[in-house]
């Protein structure tokens, strides 16, 4: 019990609960009267029970002001557990005293309003029992990431997040007035990891990234949660066992946590906890020919779209690896394919049943001849990068590293039909309010 003498409301529900006095406090879910005797559906963080309340216990006065607490107004609750077939759960407290702490206005939330509308009521609607599993799911999600990352002795480390210079190409990168000088919001901290590599030789970095990314797609926010990973002496392969090894404990984790907050959302746990490695393979070079017989006319040097991703996954319910992009499609950071020039050593991650990729890795180069004319060919100025250049003149090793869109991985293990129902306040080009 509490100091001040509050008990969850899931202790309700405890085996030795029934007969026993509690107080309880939190959110009115709904609320009806019938015969003198009102039914309040009181929610707190545990849970929600059934409160009953007799006009003759509590007193006219309480009774009618109860009456009168709207959904999501808050009350508190002296009662005793007793067992009702008929009540949710089996359990109902009965009321001895209920005190009025906020009777509300009408909640202004509903079932049929406008996708709009509930986004401008978006510091309310994150009130209801979908999002409330859904960041449950993603608290622990997050957790199952930093764990792993943990027990693979891989050190977490804070990258800024504004920048003199962009790293991921200029075009979609959201430029700021820094005090009078061109600055950006970083749309990755792969460059600040790779600084750190020398004295730590395995970090990583949870931090928001920016992309200012005119695309209204499903699964593109501006601002999004970025897990990035960077590991000294990595090639390809290992980074891939990396990643394959981090998708299958997250999902085991999230799976053993939170099983009922999965299933309420549509998602059999059994479906994340039978997930293994390896995951399937396929260069960029098969999979445009594997599309090409699907009916998609993609060529060589062609991105893979929403589309052409969804046609690779729709029928898997393993996440599936594309390597060795062309070096055009890719940043000028990656390390060149050794035996082949037009491709480099990278790899996306494409989750099952079409949802797309949701990581994106490469092997660094670590020739600065090669990352000069790079720079040159995307009209990067050497000068900005100075700084990551001297990173090959002093300590240069090879490494990769990689970076996982958080709310692209959960819109996968939760199925959202939309990103923006994985994170609280969504980010799109049309809406940066609430
Ligand atoms: O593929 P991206 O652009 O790769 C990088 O930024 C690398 N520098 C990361 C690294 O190697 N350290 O982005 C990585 C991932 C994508 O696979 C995707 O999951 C997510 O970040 N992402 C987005 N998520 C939501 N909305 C957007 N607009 C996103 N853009 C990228
Ligand atoms: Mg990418």
């Amino acid at each position: 019990m509490s100091a001040s003498g509050f008990e969850p409301i899931a202790r309700a529900f405890s085996p030795d609960a029934v007969g026993r006095a509690i107080r309880l406090h939190g959110w009115v879910q709904g609320s009806r009267s019938s015969g003198g005797i009102l039914f309040v559906k009181l929610r707190d963080r545990t849970g929600s029970v059934q409160v009953t309340g007799k006009r003759d216990v509590l007193g006219s006065e309480s009774f009618d002001a109860t009456e009168h607490v709207q959904v999501e107004g808050v009350i508190e609750v002296d009662g005793t557990i007793a067992v009702d077939p008929r009540a949710p759960g089996g359990r109902e407290v009965r009321a001895t005293a209920i005190r009025i702490v906020d009777a509300g206005l009408p909640f202004p939330i509903f079932q049929e309003q406008t996708e709009e509308f509930r986004l401008d009521k978006r510091h309310l609607v994150i009130r209801s029992e979908d999002h409330v599993a859904t960041f449950r799911v993603k608290a622990d999600l997050l957790r199952a990431l930093r764990q792993f990352l943990d027990d693979e002795e891989v050190l977490e480390v804070t990258p800024p997040v504004f920048t003199g210079n962009p790293a991921e190409g200029g075009s979609d990168a959201f430029t700021i007035d820094y005090f009078g000088r061109p600055g950006y919001l970083s749309q990755t901290a792969q460059l600040y990891l790779e600084a750190m590599l020398a004295p730590h030789e395995r970090v990583y970095s949870l931090t928001p990234s920016f992309r200012a990314e005119k695309s209204r797609t499903p699964r593109h926010l501006t601002e999004f949660q970025h897990l990035e990973v960077e590991l000294a002496w990595c090639d390809l392969e290992s980074m891939l066992a990396f990643i394959e090894r981090m998708i299958v404990a997250v999902c085991h984790a999230v799976a053993a946590r939170r099983p009922a907050e999965l299933k309420a959302l549509g998602r059999k746990p059994e479906e994340l906890t039978t997930l293994a490695a390896p995951f399937p393979r396929l260069t960029y070079a098969a999979a445009i020919e594997r599309l090409g017989r699907q009916g998609f006319g993609v060529s060589w040097g062609a991105d893979l779209g929403t589309a052409e991703e969804r046609a690779l996954t729709l029928e898997s319910t393993t996440p599936l690896f594309v390597t060795h992009f062309p070096r055009e499609l890719k940043a000028f950071y990656m390390a060149r394919t050794p035996g082949d020039p037009r491709t480099v050593e990278a790899a996306d991650l494409l989750a099952p049943e079409g949802y797309g990729e949701m990581i994106g890795g490469s092997c660094r180069s670590t020739d600065l001849v090669a990352l000069n004319e790079r720079l040159a060919e995307i009209g990067g100025s050497p000068a900005e990068y100075e700084w990551y250049l001297d990173l090959r003149r002093h300590g240069n090793v090879p490494h990769a590293g990689f970076g996982l869109g958080v709310e692209r991985l959960l819109r996968w293990m939760l199925r959202r039909e939309h990103i923006r129902e994985t994170t609280p306040f969504p980010r799109t080009p049309s809406r940066h309010t609430p």
